[in-house]
């Protein structure tokens, strides 16, 4: 969507603010012998407390509030009673909800415990290109700004993108336009960053993958299980200027 008025900035900064506290809330939470279900329903509560509803749920009828994906699971995980976190285990969160009309939609990878050095670094580059995305974002630059972004702090860190999962419009609904922004770049992508634009930013390293594959279940996206990928994601406006982080 694109920003009309300050009311719809308002109603946009409090969904923002209400995934953004479920993910830290649930993140806090994280032990080892949790079940991914008892962390789901952490968010369950959370969401529910602040009269936000959950967005795969409402929009996807996914079968959970949140997506929770472990290890070589990329994203779209199923919380599960039967999937236990271990010590060591790299773990997605993603939290998406919707409050009186408008969408939020934030993620973030977290090692259980310290884990392994390959993991430390791999959480600190995706960090690392969110944030040198959502710094280089201006209204009037093209749309693969943001993939020149991430591709250019991959290649300096030695790790891959995975090429069929992107960014993405949000606000009106949980994905809209523009849709699919690449975490690459794409010189063949047109698309200009328009002000008042609201969007996702959500790279995608990994540790050699470079593609994602539906499982079984219908819904979670895995890599080979040799690969590692972690995800962080902001909603955030388009302006002149730097863009507003709807959900830091
Ligand atoms: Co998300
Ligand atoms: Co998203």
């Amino acid at each position: 969507m694109s920003i009309t008025t300050e009311l719809e900035l308002v109603k946009l900064k409090i969904i923002g603010k209400i995934v953004a506290d479920c993910l830290r809330e649930m993140s806090r939470a994280l032990q080892p012998g949790m079940s991914t279900f008892e962390l789901d329903e952490i968010g369950r509560a959370f969401l529910e407390k602040h009269g936000a509803r959950s967005a795969p749920k409402a929009v996807y009828k996914f079968p959970g509030t949140t997506c929770i994906s472990l290890n070589h699971e990329v994203a779209h995980g199923i919380p599960s009673k039967t999937k236990i976190i271990q010590m060591g285990d790299l773990i997605n969160i993603d939290v998406s909800a919707e409050k009186d009309g408008f969408f939020g939609d934030t993620g973030g990878s977290f090692i259980v415990g310290e884990g392994t050095l390959e993991l430390q670094k791999l959480c600190a580059a995706t960090k690392r290109a969110l944030d040198t995305a959502v710094k280089s974002v201006r209204a009037g630059l093209p749309l693969n700004t943001i993939g020149k972004a991430v591709e250019s702090v991959a290649k300096e860190e030695g790790f891959t993108i995975i090429r069929n999962l992107g960014s993405h419009g949000v606000g009106k609904s949980l994905h809209e336009a523009p849709e699919f922004i690449a975490g690459y770049y794409d010189p063949n992508d047109k698309r200009i960053l328009e002000e008042n634009m609201v969007i996702t930013i959500e790279p995608f390293l990994s540790t050699g993958a470079t593609w994602v594959e539906q499982d079984a279940d219908g819904w979670t996206l895995k890599t080979a299980k040799k690969f590692f990928s972690a995800q962080y994601e902001h909603s955030l406006v388009i302006t002149k200027d730097e863009a507003i982080i709807l959900t830091a």
